[in-house]
């Protein structure tokens, strides 16, 4: 699954949301998150960022890597 890192943080520009087309991406706090279960890889969410806060889960940056627990937590288990 695609997953939301901490350049989203206090920015929550939202355009990733309407480009999903399966409204896997919520709003929580200070950031967005993707629901990994929901989402279905189609990349579509990745060039619209501002920030460039979105990336494939096997090609997180670098000390941004936790990310991807941080999306899954907040969901909960499955
Ligand atoms: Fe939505 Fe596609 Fe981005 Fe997954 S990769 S969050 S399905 S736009
Ligand atoms: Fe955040 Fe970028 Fe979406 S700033 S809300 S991940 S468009």
């Amino acid at each position: 699954a695609y997953v939301i890192t901490d350049p989203c943080i206090d920015v929550k520009d939202g355009d990733c949301t309407i480009a999903c087309p399966v409204d896997c991406i919520y709003e929580g706090g200070r950031m967005f998150y993707i629901h990994p279960g929901e989402c279905i890889n189609c990349g579509l969410c990745l060039s619209v960022c501002p920030v460039d806060a979105i990336s494939w889960d096997e090609e997180i940056p670098q000390g941004r890597v936790q990310f991807k627990a941080v999306n899954q937590d907040f969901f909960g288990p499955d």
